[in-house]
């Protein structure tokens, strides 16, 4: 017997379009289960942000997608991940996971050199997060991490077989390219949209790691062991699908539309501010030049 709740939607974010790697994931490997999903498009990229304004950015979605009762959270952002995923989770009763520790697992794993390259936004290769999740899986992994902030915006573009893209791509990975790694971990949920142009330019020795298979995989433990899988002999009612942005709807839905198995029908725009949890206020003292 299900218990109350399980048959409420799961809730997954994003600041804008990678997240939907992650959720064709979920629609594959778990189709009976329902999804809400945020792209927080007014605000992308969160990858040059601070770490408290992607944590107070985290708990708006948090607010927001509660009040559509989901059972779980999927935050399907590495950026957000990094600076979040331990407040959030120390602030909320409702299972939230994450994307590092699924891609930090299975890169450890397959690793036969333990030379990882890590890319993804300037926040999240910052925050070390990646480093320190390899070594409890891999104690030998040497890990190299590079920013490549262009990338999202490239992505959230829509170019994702283009020569620019090639060229943004190659820059970024010579470095790594030096470290002789044989593990590279799409460390940013936009990249797997870039997938075919890492292949390319990382060449056919370097296993390319996507974490989301992986996140499906640990959601459904997850959901399993809460006792919140989804009764699949109850009718459903509402929308299976739900998509909300902060601003930009049209072309979210274009652009997911390319990225998920199905069409979108359609995608509503709310103001996330609205879902803003205290006074949020700090002040800097600036340094005289
Ligand atoms: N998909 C987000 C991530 O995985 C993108 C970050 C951004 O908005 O800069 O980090």
């Amino acid at each position: 017997m299900a218990k109350t709740g399980s048959n409420a939607p799961i809730g997954v974010f994003d600041s804008g379009v990678g997240g939907l790697t992650v959720a064709r994931e979920i629609m594959r490997q778990l189709p009976e289960e329902r999804m809400v999903y945020f792209g927080d498009t007014a605000r992308l990229p969160y990858g040059t942000k601070s770490q408290n304004t992607v944590i107070r950015f985290s708990r708006q979605i948090v607010r927001f997608l509660k009040t559509k009762e989901v059972k779980a959270i999927v935050i399907a952002c590495n950026t957000a991940t990094a600076c979040a995923l331990e407040e959030i989770q120390k602030e909320q009763e409702l299972p939230v996971i994450g994307v590092i520790d699924a891609a930090a697992r299975v890169a450890g794993d397959v690793t036969e050199n333990n030379r990882i390259g890590v890319v993804g936004t300037t926040a999240t290769i910052g925050s070390g997060m990646y480093e320190k999740a390899l070594k409890q899986y891999n104690e030998k992994a040497q890990v190299y991490g590079k920013a490549c902030p262009l990338l999202v915006s490239l992505a959230e573009e829509g170019w994702l077989h283009d020569t620019i893209t090639e060229e943004v791509v190659s820059r970024y990975l010579k470095d790594l390219q030096y470290k002789s790694i044989d593990t590279l971990i799409l460390g940013c949920t936009h990249y797997p949209l870039l997938r075919s142009t890492f292949r390319k330019v990382a060449g056919e020795n370097v296993t390319l790691v996507n974490p989301a298979y992986e996140v499906a995989m640990e959601l459904r433990s997850l959901l399993q062991e809460r006792a919140l899988s989804c009764d699949k002999d109850v009718e459903q009612a509402g929308k299976k699908y739900e998509f909300f942005v902060s601003d930009a709807a049209e072309k979210f839905c274009e652009l997911a539309n390319s990225i998920l198995p199905y069409d979108i029908e359609t995608v509503q725009q709310i103001n996330i501010e609205d879902f803003e949890t205290e006074d949020f206020r700090e002040e800097t003292t600036c340094k005289k030049m």
